[in-house]
């Protein structure tokens, strides 16, 4: 296949948000570096740390100007020095936490990459290297979600709390879904035991009425903000987890204080890039757990919300004001 040399994408200009990202008919088609795939991007999937890198939140973030997107699946069609085991024509999805997914083209760590399963487009892989398996990792390896324990899940009708839900109930668990009023019949779907309002005025005093005043087992915790006290006051005392990978709702301090004397929980971070890179046997079995469950149907193709690449903008703004449900992807 002929690659052109320049290609349409969506560039971030500032970190004043998504409203800085532009669409540019003129950028560079990247070279494969060693190691790298270049594909031709035909879904890139819009996750919430591309509103950290807009906003300039996500540590040692990329600085404008930047092509955007961190999610991309496509066909390959050139690879770099020393990759082995990918062929042009062969259908991928991979992460570049540097950027570049918005695009027509993009240059892939090969290693990282999975393939697209087959029957499945490339769009319906959306979530394969991101969303899921930070779930599992939450859930399975970091969380030990057991049959029979209590989990809350925040954010449930996200693009990753949806695959919690569906995964902590394939797992036996007995799920506390907490969305937006407006998406409690998609987490119902999903197989929620119970739906919380995530715009509520007492979480806590919610968890704790449904669990008769013991708490959850494990909180998959992505919000923070005053979201985490609920959390942690929401959790079993002594063996009760949580496991904090996101921040949507920004920064919030626990002191040690707070964890001798007011909440005795295991307190557990997770960022998949650094789960991936520093135990790389663990994220090895948590990837051929992960393909199990897919193979089993725990896991279904997503049917992602498209939008056209030149209205990425509006997708990421719609993901930061809370109106979306489940993975979002931008066509090129
Ligand atoms: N650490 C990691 O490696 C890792 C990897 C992937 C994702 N994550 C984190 O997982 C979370 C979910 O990511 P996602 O891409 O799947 O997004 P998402 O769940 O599809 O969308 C975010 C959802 O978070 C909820 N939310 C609660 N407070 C919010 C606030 N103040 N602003 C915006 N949203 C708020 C909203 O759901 P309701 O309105 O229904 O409450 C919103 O729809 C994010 O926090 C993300 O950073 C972390």
């Amino acid at each position: 296949m002929k690659v052109p040399a320049t290609m349409r994408a969506l560039r971030q200009t500032s970190l004043n948000g998504p409203r800085d990202l532009r669409l540019v008919t003129d950028a560079p088609v990247p070279s494969p570096g060693p190691g790298e795939a270049l594909i031709r991007v035909t879904a890139a999937g819009v996750n919430f740390v591309d509103l950290s890198q807009a906003r300039g939140t996500f540590p040692a973030g990329p600085k404008p100007p930047y092509l955007a997107g961190i999610e991309g699946a496509g066909e390959v069609v050139a690879v770099g020095e020393g990759v082995t085991g990918l062929e042009p024509g062969a259908h991928v999805i991979g992460v570049g936490i540097t950027g570049g997914a918005f695009a027509e083209y993009m240059a892939l760590p090969s290693a990282a990459a999975a393939a697209v399963p087959a029957g499945w487009a490339d769009e319906q892989a959306l979530g394969l290297v991101v969303s899921w398996p930070t779930a599992l990792a939450a859930l399975k390896p970091l969380g030990g979600v057991t049959e029979g324990q209590t989990v809350l899940i925040h954010a449930a009708a996200g693009a990753t709390g949806q695959a919690a839900v569906r995964m902590a109930k394939h797992y036996g668990a007995t799920v506390l879904a907490s969305a937006s009023p407006g998406k409690h019949d998609v987490v119902r779907e999903l197989g929620a035991d119970h739906v919380i309002d995530s715009l509520g005025s007492d979480l806590a005093a919610e968890v704790l009425e449904l669990t008769g005043g013991a708490g959850v087992d494990l909180v998959l915790e992505s919000v923070g903000g005053a979201t985490l006290e609920a959390s942690l006051a929401a959790t079993k005392r002594v063996t009760g987890r949580v496991v904090v990978f996101g921040m949507a709702a920004g920064d919030a301090a626990v002191t040690n204080r707070e964890l001798v004397y007011k909440h005795q929980v295991h307190l557990i971070g997770l960022n998949i890039g650094v789960l991936a890179q520093a135990a790389p046997r663990i994220f090895g079995e948590l990837m051929g757990e992960m393909f199990a469950l897919i193979a089993d149907g725990v896991l279904a193709p997503a049917r992602p919300t498209t939008y056209d690449l030149a209205d990425g903008p509006k997708a990421l703004a719609e993901l930061e004001s809370r109106a979306t449900v489940g993975k979002l992807a931008l066509l090129p």
